[in-house]
């Protein structure tokens, strides 16, 4: 069975939880293709689909988004899961619901966080300047940048899996 892993990244950590995502996914036996929402247009003839973003000031990529919008209807007809990438701890399927709807967030076999990252050296321009803010305020203290959690790569992993064999 193929699995489509949809993702919308700017400095490289949701691509990393995506290639981790796949790899786990294909110890369960299932093919996988990645694909950036950036460059690439993502294979719609999967037997289930992924789609990850990033979350910047309270915003889920704009890319993964507009994918969500545009391609409800499909999602909605097969298995489905939903990750962000992140350093904040506001409650997940709430914060999705509002920015996609609750139809695709409630369908989801697995929602969650594959991870975080903010090295103040991968940013250029005004992201520079809010991660060094972040840092130096007191909401610095709450972030959390664990990198990718295999932990719940393997979650997620497991959930589709039982989604498509169930
Ligand atoms: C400018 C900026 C704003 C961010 N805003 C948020 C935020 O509102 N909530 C959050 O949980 N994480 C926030 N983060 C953390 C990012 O989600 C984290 O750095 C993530 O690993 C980026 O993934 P990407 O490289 O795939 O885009 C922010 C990071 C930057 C650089």
């Amino acid at each position: 069975m193929k699995i489509t892993i949809a993702y919308a990244t700017k400095t490289g950590t949701t691509a990393k939880a995506a290639a981790a995502l796949a790899q786990a996914l294909e110890a369960w036996g299932f093919e996988t293709k990645a694909f950036d929402l950036a460059t690439q247009k993502p294979d719609m003839h999967a037997d289930a689909f992924v789609l990850g973003g990033s979350i910047r000031i309270g915003q889920w990529r704009k890319a993964a988004r507009a994918f969500a919008r545009a391609n409800e209807t499909a999602l909605l007809a097969k298995p489905l899961a939903l990750f962000v990438c992140r350093c904040g701890q506001e409650a997940l399927p709430a914060l999705l619901a509002a920015q996609i709807g609750q139809p695709l967030v409630a369908h989801a076999a697995w929602t969650g966080c594959l991870g975080g990252e903010m090295d103040v050296a991968q940013q250029k321009g005004f992201d520079r300047w809010i991660v060094r803010m972040i840092q130096k305020s007191e909401a610095g203290n709450t972030m959390a940048t664990p990198g990718i959690v295999d932990e719940n790569v393997a979650a997620c992993a497991d959930a589709l899996a039982a989604a498509l064999n169930g």
